[in-house]
């Protein structure tokens, strides 16, 4: 079955309650498995849209209640720099959404890279992934680790986490992190969750908005050029577990299936 398409008519208005809706489900249900919520986030815009769905005041239902107590937030991709550096995603996640959760809250518990081998992406990647390993293998004896949600954007090229169009490492099938040390979008040296790992996913959520997203996004739905970038080899692995949430900027003229 294909993934599920959304695309509304404002950010603000439309897509961010929408978003805190599907976000909100997604904590819910992971509540009733295991009582904690594994979420793994991208960089780009999606901390601000996040900001703009989960800070909102809540409606007073119970369904509709964030508790960040439980959240466990993971990177679907990082730059291999300093927490506080300016590309790093972490920082960003940080200034766009995390610091403005009111201090009285119980904090998220956030799964940062080690900055100790910075220099060596792989080196950063295997210490991530022993941190993954750390937190999911205990439970589920997997092969794959279970997020209950991975939220994403999609860059120009049709990228997703740090996986580019036509790079070997989307032929990656076992390990759960990877390092890229070219990549072609700066800086160059990143650490992504594997295509395997996305697909796993209990739940995938891409957000595409802004008029810069419509020529991807007809690459993606319209075209066979598009049938290798890494945002249709996600949609095709995990199909009706994908959902996109878009705006009407980014979808103006693309005509989904
Ligand atoms: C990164 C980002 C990246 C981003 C997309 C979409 O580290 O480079 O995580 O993968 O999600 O480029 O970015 P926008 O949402 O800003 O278009």
């Amino acid at each position: 079955r294909p993934p599920n398409l959304y695309s509304f008519r404002d950010v603000d208005r439309d897509l961010a309650p929408n978003l805190r809706r599907y976000v909100l489900d997604q904590q819910n249900e992971a509540f009733k498995r295991h009582d904690v919520f594994r979420v793994a986030i991208s960089g780009g815009s999606l901390p601000k849209t996040l900001a703009k769905a989960l800070l909102a005041p809540p409606n007073g239902s119970d369904e509709d209640k964030v508790d960040f107590s439980k959240w466990e937030i993971f990177y679907a991709d990082e730059r291999c720099v300093p927490l506080d550096h300016e590309d790093s995603n972490h920082r960003l996640v940080q200034e766009e959404w995390l610091n403005k959760i009111p201090k009285d809250m119980v904090q998220p518990k956030v799964y940062t890279i080690s900055e100790a081998n910075l220099d060596d992406a792989q080196e950063t990647a295997d210490e991530y992934e022993q941190k993954l390993v750390a937190v999911f293998a205990a439970r589920d004896s997997v092969k794959l680790p279970l997020f209950d949600l991975i939220l994403l954007g999609c860059g120009p090229d049709g990228h997703t986490c740090s996986l580019f169009p036509d790079h070997p490492l989307l032929r990656e099938q076992d390990a759960w992190i990877l390092s890229i040390s070219d990549s072609p979008k700066p800086p160059a040296k990143r650490i992504t969750l594997s295509l395997p790992v996305v697909v796993a996913a209990a739940k995938v959520g891409f957000v595409a908005t802004g008029g810069g997203k419509k020529d991807v996004l007809k690459k993606i739905f319209e075209t066979e050029e598009g049938s290798k970038l890494p945002c249709v080899l996600v949609n095709e692995g995990a199909g009706e577990k994908v959902s996109w949430f878009c705006d009407q900027a980014a979808t103006e003229g693309v005509s989904f299936p």
